[in-house]
């Protein structure tokens, strides 16, 4: 076939021959057209490529959030002991180590990541336990170091962190430091801040050497006929302070801190280390208030509490547990009740960190005549305010020497605290019970000393118990609440029992327990986690927060602290659409609402004393790139 255009004399035509070829090929036309296109390839390819870094470079960059870590992931479970669960045979009436060991799986299932145990040591328990006559061994009544090390064994294989208390600024008087102390023995002798009696009264009584005043009633100082000396102590008689000027005491105290470390804890919460050091003079604290309710707040306590060099003590503890962490972090949590502001030196800063965290008591401090949208907005924002750049917050509602929550603020606002608590920046802390809604128990000062068969408790406390808030954990309906089979428990067991009790909450449609376990799952999601936080008071009665990140599902926090109902418009808040889903609501809204349910955010109808989390997709304004 002939090519159209093409004439061949010889017949059909059959290409260029090689020689042919190689001849156009080497024509200066098209050696030039080719180095050309060449050139041309390559340098569309260069101006693609440092387009592409260029973009690279400008463009705003979306930060990934440092992975956070164990401690900042679940929240974390303050167990009493004394009062979880009795599992000695036979049965004793005292909670104990194997007790705990048998609820893992009750705490697992609640979402918690770790448990901070009150001190199970070596103790004669005249306050229960933060009287340690040994800090490496385990008090009987708890059980021995082989219950301790399955406690913790069971513990690692649920996933679950411990973390003990540690209690450096004092021992009990019976710690054998002290005894030899007393008896002047080296290297022990100042091992507790002894001083000489300011004078003798006529009679002979020893006058001690300032005004100081103990914690819970009293003098601060004991004096001691054996040594001929006064003793500090900030806390009972039976408690003296250590002397932390004493470089071998804080030596000392470092290595209970490793022996603890050694045996696999994740970390410690600090017992009342505001109270570490006091001034060298011995000078008077000034009387601020005369008319105060009892006559340790009658002082201004300048001299003994929070001094500058506490921070460089635990700076030391800080140091040491950073030490220990390469295998995961091991935590610091401060324990100091302390206004917020002076508060936030306890977190350290970036070059020289202290607490990963110091306690947030400001939940503990609002009360049921004072609890209003507005108190807990001023609550949340004088903390988030006040944290240093980085800082991680957390969110303490009860604890061992505090009213429980449902007997502060009612039974009402339980789940409301809970899920205001478990959803903000932060580690929220629960001490068991709350997670039910467990009430205080009356308890007299005589009962507890009775039950424990010692003369327990400190001298305040003599009027006004301090164990409301200890009584047993309430498992279920059965005997002494399901904690223990023997006949008398070391503090009696709620009447309330037989209806507000573990099995019954999980056996029930609706309870404490269930919005607790759902808060705590939410709390793994992105907005909970990295989201940003606003937070609002509408109508003067609802407290309403947002957790926000871009590309997930938001949360919304509303809860209503007015007795009467009131509607309110939640598309007031940033990111807010008009749609979003009922997550969970508390169980005094549990008649009329249901889960998933799907409703308008204009016009929210929201029943006294509750609250709901709802679900929604945040709405961001249309971003312009610009050209
Ligand atoms: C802390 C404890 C408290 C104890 C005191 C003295 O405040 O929480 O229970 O009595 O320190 O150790």
């Amino acid at each position: 076939m002939l090519v159209e255009g093409y004439v061949s004399t010889d017949g059909p035509y059959t290409g260029l021959t090689k020689d042919q070829l190689l001849e156009c090929a080497y024509c200066p036309l098209w050696v030039r057209v080719r180095c050309l296109l060449l050139v041309a390839y390559w340098t569309s390819w260069l101006v693609m490529l440092a387009g592409a870094i260029t973009l690279v470079v400008v463009t705003p960059k979306c930060l990934t959030p440092e992975p956070l870590q164990w401690w900042q992931l679940s929240p974390a479970y303050q167990v009493y002991p004394l009062s979880y669960q009795d599992g000695s045979h036979p049965p004793d009436g005292f909670g104990d180590i194997l007790g705990i060991e048998s609820r893992l799986d009750y705490i697992k299932d609640l979402g918690v990541g770790a448990i901070w145990l009150s001190p199970i040591y070596k103790s004669p328990m005249k306050d229960f336990g933060y009287d340690i006559q040994d800090f490496r061994d385990i008090a009987p009544v708890f059980g021995t170091m082989d219950d301790f090390h399955s406690l913790s064994r069971a513990m690692k294989e649920r996933g679950i962190k411990l973390v003990l208390d540690f209690v450096p600024n004092h021992s009990s008087n019976l710690h054998e430091w002290f005894q030899k102390s007393v008896k002047r023995e080296a290297p022990y002798t100042d091992y507790y801040v002894w001083t000489d009696a300011k004078g003798f009264e006529p009679e002979g009584t020893p006058i001690p050497p300032n005004n100081w005043r103990s914690v819970f009633g009293g003098s601060a100082w004991e004096w001691n006929q054996e040594r001929h000396q006064f003793y500090l102590h900030q806390f009972l008689k039976e408690q003296p302070d250590l002397n932390y000027r004493n470089p071998w005491v804080l030596q000392e105290m470092k290595n209970v801190l490793q022996f603890w470390l050694d045996q696999g804890v994740d970390g410690f919460r600090m017992d009342a280390v505001a109270h570490l050091l006091e001034d060298e003079e011995l000078r008077d604290e000034p009387v601020k208030d005369e008319d105060s309710i009892d006559e340790y707040s009658q002082l201004d306590h300048k001299y003994t509490f929070n001094l500058p060099k506490v921070l460089d003590i635990l700076r030391e503890f800080r140091i040491l547990l950073d030490k220990n962490s390469e295998n995961g972090t091991k935590i610091m949590i401060t324990e100091v009740y302390m206004p917020v502001e002076k508060l936030m030196a306890y977190y350290g800063n970036k070059s020289h960190p202290i607490a990963h965290f110091p306690f947030n008591f400001e939940l503990i401090s609002v009360s049921q005549e004072n609890i209003s949208a507005q108190s807990i907005y001023s609550t949340i924002m004088t903390w988030m305010d006040n944290l240093p750049k980085g800082a991680w917050p957390n969110w303490v509602s009860g604890n061992h020497d505090n009213s429980r929550m449902a007997t502060r603020f009612g039974n009402e606002l339980v789940d409301a605290i809970n899920m205001i608590m478990l959803l903000l920046p932060g580690t929220p802390v629960t001490y068991n019970g709350e997670e039910m809604g467990m009430e205080d128990t009356d308890v007299s000062w005589e009962q507890t000393k009775d039950t424990v068969g010692i003369n327990a408790g400190p001298m305040k406390y003599k009027l006004f118990s301090r164990d409301p808030e200890r009584t047993p954990m309430q498992w279920n309906a059965g005997m002494n609440a399901g904690f223990s089979t023997a006949n008398q428990t070391w503090l009696p067991v709620n009447p309330n029992y037989k209806t507000l009790n573990v099995q019954s909450q999980l056996n029930a449609k609706w309870s404490h327990i269930k919005v607790y376990k759902l808060l705590a799952k939410a709390r793994k999601t992105e907005a909970i986690m990295n989201g940003e936080l606003a937070i609002r008071v509408l109508e003067d009665c609802v407290l309403v927060y947002t957790r926000v990140k871009k590309g997930f599902p938001g949360y919304m926090v509303v809860v209503n602290f007015a007795v009467d109902t009131v509607i309110v418009d939640l598309t007031k808040l940033d990111h807010v659409p008009n749609e979003s889903f009922i997550y969970v609501f508390s169980t005094t809204y549990a008649h009329s609402f249901t889960a998933k349910k799907r409703i308008s955010n204009s016009e929210v109808m929201m029943p006294g004393q509750g609250g709901m989390v709802l679900t929604f997709v945040p709405e961001f304004p249309e971003e312009t790139i610009p050209l």
